[in-house]
């Protein structure tokens, strides 16, 4: 699995990098990124909980 933030959602919020900050971080901005593109299979689950609860939908996973 590969997890991108898209720039252009992102508002934010940071609860991708409350929920899961072993993938994600934030930019001086507070936007998110993420940090560790190919995500292990045991932080998938985290990963999938963080798209989730994005309230923009900015969490790209492929
Ligand atoms: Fe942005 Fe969503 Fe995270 S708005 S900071 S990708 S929770």
């Amino acid at each position: 699995m590969k997890a991108a933030v898209d720039p252009d959602r992102c508002q934010g919020h940071a609860r991708c990098w409350e929920i899961c900050p072993g993938v994600f971080s934030l930019d001086e901005e507070g936007h998110g990124f993420v940090a560790v593109p190919d995500i292990e299979p045991g932080l998938e689950a985290h990963v999938k909980e963080a798209a989730n609860n994005c309230p923009e939908r900015a969490i790209v996973l492929t």
